[in-house]
């Protein structure tokens, strides 16, 4: 880690007698600190104004031509002037400085350039010797910044989450990808994070599986592929269920027309006959089954634990390709009635439930209109989702003394969390609510026929890795040079549905769309791929390793397209910070795309093989640095950067 002495070593050579911090800075960490503080300080010299409120109002550019940091002279405050001349005002008063140029004025913005040789020693080294933490800050999760004895602050995340006996859909499939990205976000920011899958493991369904198993099951296939198994077993299952259902109701409506017609016996003949099917239905069965599930009976139980052991087992597996594990395997199953009990007494103590129909509901209409009335309780007693939530909910922080919950979940479920949200307050839980958060995201359309069949995460990642191993085919002789082309096609397919997932903003639909993301032009996971295994290969070729650029001479940087690389690199951390504040992967993709960019279009500028050995080692520090920040970007999205491809 490069340390505070170091920096302040490096600030010294170029006249700064101290590291410049304002309070809640990082430079160690985040070097743009060492720049926003020394402005802000230069500011309030210029301005008059007090340095606490320049700090937090100095922004970030879009682009490199506006400057590395911009301030917004209107946020200042600052009565009787009109904006504009008193940015040129400022801008004229601005003191010379050691690390920024004379400030650009422009309207009501003044713009600040780095100076290129101390940005270059002082970002550069920070990422050869912080590697992979740099960009990341673990005093953000301290639950006191300033005292790490305090301890860490402790993140429980709720992501994947599906459901056993149902294909694993679309949301289960964002869930996952959005869930892992996040729960790295905040490991990455110092936070303890307990990773929970919260298994749709409990219910009427597995009465129905449970029946359609003796008939349809067969243990072989569902040791092979469990959750597919389940899922077609369940399926044929439901089928038949509903045939019966009609026909019975159907039946029904026969034996009340006789009755009407006042043919007593007839109907009486044809419903004890009627009965006895019901009897042997597949909805009664599956009725009677999970009963006695409810009730405990051992071998209810022990086929039910086998189906869930069995499809964890292959979720595993599947979620290790995606670079997600899990700490806690939960489910509705495992909410205990004492806790959902304990909830809806208090619910009823403080007068928010109240009995409808027999059933029991709480009216949130008095609070929005929107969140209308929850179900906590059906008629015949038994508990609900949203029950189960709020069992869950208060087990959990009993548990882990949670500072914060997060919940991935598609935006179908927006309802839902309001109303668990609402609830956990109104029933004296505030302190639970306030820290309970729903991260929600939009819908995937146009899944392919063969895609939009699929049942388990295995075969969306197969089918996409086989797609993409034809576009690797497509240049046989970059294909021929791949090692190992299946287990690079594998990488390179769950990239590609990755980064497709997470490159526009959460709450967007957006289309699966094969071709275009199996590309290696555009905005794609394969891109960012290729952008790294190149940077490799350079380091390859040039025979320099990370070891033999430490005593690289910067200063031989001085192409434009070298320093706008490393003001872009510079970036990084405040990235990261900004990715923490919304939570949205788009902010990290939208950063390596326009830092890769920048990478591929100074390859004809900054050329390493066949420069002098000076000049050589200097560049190639400057692209190891650009390969540590991109690997750095991309596992934290949860991505697997190949060295080859
Ligand atoms: N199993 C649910 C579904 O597939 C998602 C569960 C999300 N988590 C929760 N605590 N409700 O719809």
């Amino acid at each position: 880690m490069a340390s505070i002495d170091e920096l302040a070593a490096t600030l010294k050579g170029f006249g700064l007698t101290d590291v410049p911090a304002a309070p809640n800075t990082y430079p160690k960490h985040n070097p743009l600190d060492i720049y926003r503080s020394h402005i802000t300080e230069l500011l309030a010299q210029a301005s008059g104004v007090d340095a606490k409120i320049i700090y937090p109002v100095l922004q970030w550019t879009q682009t490199l031509d506006k400057g590395d940091l911009t301030l917004p002279v209107p946020a200042l405050r600052i009565k009787g002037k009109k904006p504009d001349e008193l940015a040129k005002e400022i801008g004229e008063k601005f003191p010379g400085s050691p690390l920024v140029e004379k400030p650009t004025v422009s309207g009501t913005y003044i713009s600040f350039f780095f100076k290129p040789q101390p940005l270059l020693n002082i970002i550069l080294p920070s990422i050869l010797k912080n590697k992979s933490s740099f960009g990341k800050n673990p005093a953000f999760g301290q639950k006191d910044a300033s005292d790490p004895s305090k301890g860490r602050k402790r993140l429980v995340i709720d992501f994947s989450s599906p459901n056993i006996a149902k294909p694993f859909g679309y949301a289960h499939l964002r869930s996952t990808i959005i869930g892992g990205f996040i729960s790295k976000l905040y490991e990455g920011a110092g936070w303890d994070v307990v990773r929970l899958n919260y298994l749709g493991d409990w219910g009427r369904q597995y009465g129905i599986l449970a029946v359609g198993y003796k008939k349809y099951g067969d243990d072989a296939k569902l040791k092979q592929e469990p959750i597919k198994h389940l899922v077609e077993v369940y399926q044929q299952m439901t089928k038949i269920q509903k045939e019966e259902d009609e026909q019975i109701k159907t039946k029904q409506e026969a034996i009340q027309t006789l009755k009407k017609e006042g043919k007593e016996e007839e109907a009486s003949k044809q419903q004890a006959q009627l009965d006895e099917e019901i009897a042997k239905s597949v909805s009664q069965q599956a009725r009677d089954y999970f009963k006695r599930m409810e009730d405990g009976d051992k071998e209810a139980m022990e086929f039910w634990k086998w189906c869930r052991d069995c499809s964890i087992e292959a979720l595993e597996k599947s979620y290790a390709r995606l670079n997600v594990h899990y700490d806690v395997y939960s489910g509705e199953s495992q909410v205990k009635n004492e806790s959902m009990e304990a909830a809806a007494k208090q619910l009823a103590d403080s007068g928010v439930s109240g009995d409808s129909d027999g059933a029991v509901i709480v009216d949130l209409t008095k609070h929005s209109k929107k969140l209308g009335k929850a179900l906590v309780k059906k008629k015949d007693g038994t508990s609900l989702y949203l029950t189960r939530d709020i069992g869950a909910c208060v087990e959990r922080f009993d548990t882990y003394n949670f500072d914060k919950q997060i919940y991935v979940v598609a935006t179908q479920q927006d309802l839902h969390f309001a109303q668990l949200f609402k609830i956990l307050e109104l029933m004296g839980r505030k302190d639970l609510s306030d820290r309970c958060q729903h991260i929600n995201f939009g819908m995937v359309n146009k899944m392919s026929t063969r895609l939009g069949t699929a049942k388990a995460l295995d075969e969306v990642l197969n089918i996409v890795g086989e797609k993409m191993h034809e576009v690797m085919k497509t240049n046989q002789a970059k294909y021929e040079q791949v090692e190992n082309p299946e287990q690079t096609a594998d990488t390179l397919g769950i990239a590609a549905v990755m980064v497709q997932d997470m490159k526009g903003k959460r709450i967007n639909n957006y289309d699966f769309d094969l071709a275009r993301m199996t590309s290696f032009e555009g905005d794609t996971g394969p891109y960012l791929e290729y952008a790294h295994a190149r940077l490799c290969s350079i380091a390859r070729k040039a025979g320099i390793s990370d070891a033999d650029v430490a005593d690289a001479d910067f200063s031989l940087l001085t192409e434009k397209h070298a320093v706008d690389l490393v003001r872009l690199l510079a970036q990084w951390p405040d990235t990261f910070v900004d990715t923490m504040r919304k939570h949205e992967p788009a902010t990290v993709l939208t950063y390596l795309f326009k830092m890769t960019h920048a990478v591929s279009s100074s390859y004809d500028h900054l050329q390493v093989v066949g420069s002098e050995e000076p000049v050589k080692k200097a560049r190639m520090a400057l692209y190891i640095s650009a390969r540590q920040v991109l690997r750095n970007g991309m596992e934290l999205l949860g991505l697997t950067p190949v060295e080859r491809m």
